[in-house]
């Protein structure tokens, strides 16, 4: 794949660049066929530095094309491109995002702020890339020529292509989650060491409901212009563990069809995803793998799979309660966060919804 599917390369910055979120979108826009990166963008407490001497950098080798750059502060006065992806903290998110979208520019948002707005997409492309549509609406509704985009809590990503192939195809009617979540999970510098090493957190702050309502928006049928929303009851338990990469979810589920657990491995085998989001640049070729083994899926093992694009299931057996069980496995800041976000403006390219330059 070229830049020459979408003509010549659209400049984009990156919002909370210093980040652990940010620095995954700059490892995955260095070498992009379709995007060039040419700003970055954080706090004052940043702004005015060159970008390798404000970040510690986590993400492997610093692209040097990305070194000097000089932090710039999160206004939109501040930043020319048009295209605008968002790794900022979720404190200061939500009013951030609207003053680029309503300057006119698109933003793809990582923060939970706006997810839940009825005429904000919230997509996972391979899932419900349709939804992007739901842009249009957004315009009519706040007048303004930008717009903002979502991807889904890092989880909730996870769960929802792990369910997918299921909820198409059998009809979800209960749903219940328990998670085991990275700690590069809480941004850098995150959960401090001598609270993780050797231990389990059973809590994290607001991601169970972000998880139960998520889940209803990214799985429902966009029709007439809004989004209706799954009509399956979703119960989720969420904790911390002492992994660097990588979501877990155990998932027990009931469906209106009852599959057995080959139909619903032929199911999960079979799924490719929305048709058009093959070719893609961050698509993977398989957005589901499933594994055989009995010990599998595991962060240390999987969380690399599809270059952190593809989330892998396994254990796919019967439950003694409801339908079914199973582990999903994916990468928290790649297809969870910044990979999403650039498969989504990848999906808005070919659907000739970017703005122009
Ligand atoms: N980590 C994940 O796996 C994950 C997954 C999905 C979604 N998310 C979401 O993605 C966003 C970023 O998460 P993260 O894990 O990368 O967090 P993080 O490591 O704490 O980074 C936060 C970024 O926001 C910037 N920032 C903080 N206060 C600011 C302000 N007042 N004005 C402008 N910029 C400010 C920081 O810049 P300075 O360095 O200048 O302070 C930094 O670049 C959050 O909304 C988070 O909920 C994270």
């Amino acid at each position: 794949m070229t830049s020459s599917r979408v003509g010549a390369k659209r400049k984009v910055a990156v919002l909370g660049a210093t980040g652990a979120v940010g620095q995954t979108f700059i490892r995955l826009l260095a070498d992009h066929p379709w995007f060039e990166l040419t700003e970055v963008a954080a706090s004052a407490r940043s702004a005015g530095k060159r970008y390798q001497d404000a970040t510690r950098w986590i993400e492997g080798v610093m692209p040097a094309s990305v070194a000097d750059l000089v932090i710039k502060n999160s206004r939109a006065s501040e930043i020319s491109a048009q295209i605008v992806f968002s790794a900022l903290d979720a404190n200061v998110a939500g009013e951030i995002e609207e003053e680029f979208a309503s300057a006119g520019k698109l933003v793809l948002s990582n923060a939970r702020n706006h997810r839940m707005e009825p005429d904000v997409p919230l997509v996972i492309p391979e899932v419900n890339g349709d939804h992007l549509a739901l842009i249009d609406t957004q315009r009519a509704h706040r007048g303004w020529s930008g717009a903002i985009v979502t991807n889904a809590n890092c989880a909730a990503t996870v769960a929802a292509v792990a369910v997918a192939p299921l909820h198409q195809k059998f009809g979800l009617e209960k749903l219940f989650l328990t998670t085991m979540q990275a700690v590069s999970g809480a941004g850098y510098p995150g959960v401090a060491s001598l609270d993780i090493l050797g231990n389990v957190i059973p809590y994290i702050a607001d991601e169970e409901p972000k998880l139960e309502r998520e889940m209803l928006k990214l799985l429902g049928r966009l029709e007439d212009g809004a989004v209706v929303n799954g009509s399956f009851a979703v119960s989720a338990q969420t904790n911390r563990v002492a992994v660097e990469h990588g979501h877990t979810v155990c998932i027990s589920a009931s469906f209106h069809d009852h599959p057995t657990p080959d139909q619903a491995l032929s199911a999960l085998r079979a799924w490719k995803g929305i048709e058009s989001t093959h070719g893609l640049p961050s698509r993977p070729a398989q957005p589901l793998v499933v594994t055989d083994n009995a010990d599998r899926p595991q962060p240390r093992r999987d969380v690399d799979a599809g270059n952190g694009m593809t989330v892998t299931v396994g254990r796919v057996r019967e439950d003694t309660i409801l339908d079914l069980r199973m582990v999903a496995l994916g990468h928290n800041t790649i297809r969870g966060a910044a990979g999403g976000s650039v498969l989504n403006a990848e999906l808005l390219a070919v659907s000739g919804r970017l703005p122009a330059e």
